[in-house]
Order: C-alpha cells, then sequence, then structure tokens
C-alpha cells in the first residue's frame, strides 16, 4: 500500500455563466489536464465527485454520469456532498483511496448554478447554512458572514477598508488567470462604494454565482512516475466540522473547523507555518479570507488586518493568498472549487500559471469551507 500520494494531472474548466451542461464542464476540465486523460481513466479505480446539485442540471449519479462522459463505466464512482466544501472532502476521499490500496483515482467537482433564478440560487445556497434557524429565518449567506464580520469588527477593530483591500487584491490577480470569472481590475473606492448586499459587506465582498468544473488525477507512489516526471505529492490532509448555526458555536469572529483542519494537515507534513510558499483559501466572503489567515494560523487573531494593508498576501508579498483570483474572482462553482484549488496549486508547483507563476515555491496549502464553517478540509502539497 502506497504511503505517498501524489497528484500527476489537474485541470479545470472556465468558471463563469457559461451557458454549458455539467458534462461539458467536465470535458473541458479533462481537456485541460496535461497528460492523456484518456489512458488515465482507463487505470482508474475510484471516483469522488464534488456537487451540490444547486441547479436544475442532473441531482442524482452526477458522478457516473461524468465519467461515462470520460467514457469510462464499470468502476466506482461517488458524489460527495459536503456544501461548498464538497470537493476538498472528494479529494480527502481519493487521497485515502490511494492510501488503501488504489493505484489511481479521481478527485473532481462540478456546478451548474446559472440555469436557476437569483431567487432559486439563493434559496439553495441558504440551506447549506443552519435550515430550521438560519436559512427558514430569512438569512442569506451574505447575512451569516456579515454577523462574523460585525463581530470581528467590533472584537479586534477590523475596518471596511481591510475587506474591500482583499476584493482589491483578487480581483488584480485574476486579471492574470484566463480561467476565471472577472477580468475587471477595481479600486478601493469601487470596493468601498458598491452596493451593499448584507451590512458590512457590499457587492464587491461578495464571490459571484458560477458554472465550472475541474478535476485532479491521484496516483500512488509505485506508479506515479509512470504518467509524469513531475508528480507533486500530498503531505497533509485536515478535515473538521462544527456546528451548522452560528449560535451554537462559542465564537463567531473564527472559523473553529480551519483550525482543526489545519492542525491535523500541517502536523502530518511536519513543517513550520514559515515553510508554506503560498495559499488558496476560502474567500466566499471577503471576511471568510481574513478569517482563514488568522485561523490557519498564519496570524494571531486580529493581526491579519493590516497584513492585508501592507500586502503580505499579494502576489509579491511574504504569503501570496488567492493568486489564482479566489472564489472572489476566479469564481465559486461550489462543488468544483475545492479541487479547483488544487489545480491552482499544482499549475503552480510545476511552473505552469503562466503568466501568475509565483517564484520559487515548493509548498502550497489549500483551504476549503462548507457553509458559514461547519465543514473544512485543509491540503498540503509539495514538490520535490
Ligand atoms: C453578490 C450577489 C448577491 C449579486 O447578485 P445579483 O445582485 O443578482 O447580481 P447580478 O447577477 O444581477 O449582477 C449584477 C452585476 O454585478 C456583477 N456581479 C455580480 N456578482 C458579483 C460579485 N460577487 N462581484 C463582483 N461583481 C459581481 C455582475 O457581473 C453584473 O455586472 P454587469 O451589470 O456589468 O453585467 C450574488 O452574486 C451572490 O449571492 N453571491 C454570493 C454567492 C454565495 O453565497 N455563495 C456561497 C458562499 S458560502
Amino acid at each position: 500500500m502506497s504511503k505517498r500520494v501524489a497528484v500527476i494531472a489537474a485541470g479545470q474548466s472556465k468558471f463563469g455563466t457559461l451557458g454549458k451542461s455539467m458534462k461539458e464542464l467536465f470535458i473541458d476540465a479533462l481537456k485541460d489536464c496535461e497528460l492523456n486523460t484518456k489512458e488515465l481513466l482507463t487505470k482508474t479505480e475510484e471516483v469522488y465527485i464534488g456537487n451540490l446539485g444547486v441547479g436544475g442540471s442532473q441531482l442524482g449519479n452526477p458522478a457516473a454520469l461524468l465519467i461515462e462522459h470520460g467514457l469510462r463505466t464499470g468502476i466506482s464512482a461517488q458524489r460527495v456532498e459536503n456544501a461548498c466544501a464538497s470537493s476538498g472532502f472528494a479529494f480527502r476521499d481519493a487521497y485515502r483511496a490511494i492510501r488503501s490500496g488504489a493505484k489511481v483515482s479521481i478527485a473532481g467537482g462540478v456546478e451548474v448554478m446559472n440555469d436557476l433564478s437569483p431567487l432559486h440560487q439563493k434559496y439553495w445556497l441558504g440551506v447549506s447554512g443552519d435550515t430550521e434557524w438560519e436559512r427558514l429565518a430569512g438569512a442569506t449567506f451574505a447575512g451569516i458572514y456579515a454577523l462574523m464580520a460585525k463581530r470581528h469588527m467590533y472584537e479586534y477593530g477590523t475596518t471596511k477598508e481591510m475587506l474591500a483591500s482583499i476584493a482589491v487584491k483578487n480581483h488584480r490577480n485574476a486579471i492574470n488567470n484566463p480561467k476565471a470569472q472577472f477580468h475587471k481590475e477595481i479600486s478601493l473606492e469601487m470596493a468601498l462604494n458598491s452596493p451593499l448586499v448584507a451590512d458590512p459587506l457590499g457587492l464587491f465582498d461578495c464571490c459571484p454565482t458560477s458554472d465550472g468544473a475541474s478535476v485532479v488525477f491521484l496516483a500512488s507512489e509505485e506508479v506515479a512516475r509512470k504518467y509524469t516526471d513531475e508528480p507533486i505529492w500530498v503531505t497533509g490532509s485536515g478535515a473538521a466540522t462544527d456546528f451548522l448555526a452560528l449560535h451554537d458555536r462559542p465564537l463567531i469572529s473564527e472559523i473553529k473547523a480551519t483550525q482543526l483542519a489545519m492542525k491535523q494537515a500541517i502536523n502530518q507534513a511536519e513543517i513550520k507555518h514559515s515553510e508554506i510558499d503560498f495559499a488558496e483559501v476560502h474567500d466566499c466572503f471577503t471576511i471568510a479570507e481574513l478569517l482563514a489567515m488568522e485561523d490557519l494560523g498564519f496570524y494571531d487573531k486580529g493581526e491579519a488586518g493590516d497584513a492585508i494593508l501592507r500586502n503580505d498576501t499579494g502576489i509579491d508579498g511574504t504569503l501570496p493568498i488567492n493568486v489564482s483570483g479566489g472564489l472572489k474572482a476566479k469564481g465559486h462553482p461550489l462543488g468544483a472549487t475545492g479541487t479547483g484549488q488544487i489545480v491552482e496549486i499544482f499549475n503552480q508547483l510545476t511552473e505552469n500559471a503562466g503568466k501568475r507563476q509565483l517564484k520559487n515555491v515548493q509548498t502550497g496549502l489549500a483551504h476549503n469551507v462548507g457553509g458559514s464553517g461547519a465543514t473544512c478540509t485543509v491540503h498540503i502539497l509539495r514538490r520535490e
């Protein structure tokens, strides 16, 4: 059984309002992989597909559907649903399949959101928070994260300018990502003066609704080098849950599941925070990126805001975050987001990230959150 697990290929479709079906998006993701995925699919033993079924597309059996269109049947394929962290968990499942003896496995994700009306989108999004106490009382996800932002502002003096600066950075990063939903630079003034969605969050503090797919091939140490000279090793995998409803959590200025998942991943990887060169974190709202910086342990509580103003997390900063544009500007097709983050880490570590390529990077981290923090995965990947 393989102790070491490699990512050997990764790809994604464009994210955005695309008018394509789930199958077409998944084929786009397969085509984006550098390797011959037809051959790899014949060797694949286990498939895990993250998907919420938010749109009007295929609601049941999406994993079998997608693999059928990658021209494979007769293997184990299943859907994984953990809200916006669905494909972070699909990746963890595919990783564990290799650890348990499979030679090649697939993690992927897909979501078609824009075939629903805005009203239906918001309803289906909201039910991944606490349905009984939050969604049915009228709360949207923007509203829930707004409460967390307000509390963080109250406890630590966090400002709207700090949050808006995250949006400015992520929109700027997305300009160099051809797969991103938005290619539009925004100024701090635009971000600060954008229409209010849920006080204190404005339009540019929110991720958009997106269609898209992503796919990652994993392999055991024994076979990885048959397919690529540049395997990227998964050195840490962590996952945790928390109460769904904010009112059940002792603190809402932190995401406990992130802290716990990070502890597992970094202990397994046997590295220090300072050895992580860059991160893709779950910025569904700007406050979520700020919380991630603290809960992942890169900054003490209350210190991430100043780090943002210093541009520590910019592409030339000490810890680049969301070089892809993040959920904010690359887009957030729910089920496809977690493995989409792994695609970015893989591209950076294999030096295939084009104009946004970071220099001298060896270790990257992916952080994927479900709902307002009820589920979370953290993965650490490293090149030799
Ligand atoms: C922010 C939000 C409410 C805006 O929805 P909306 O008011 O229906 O916006 P529209 O789709 O009508 O778009 C209006 C304009 O704003 C732009 N836009 C929409 N969302 C945007 C966003 N998040 N950031 C930047 N621009 C955005 C659109 O491109 C469009 O621009 P155009 O007029 O130049 O074409 C919606 O995107 C949303 O709910 N986002 C959060 C999704 C979510 O909760 N995901 C799960 C997270 S846990």
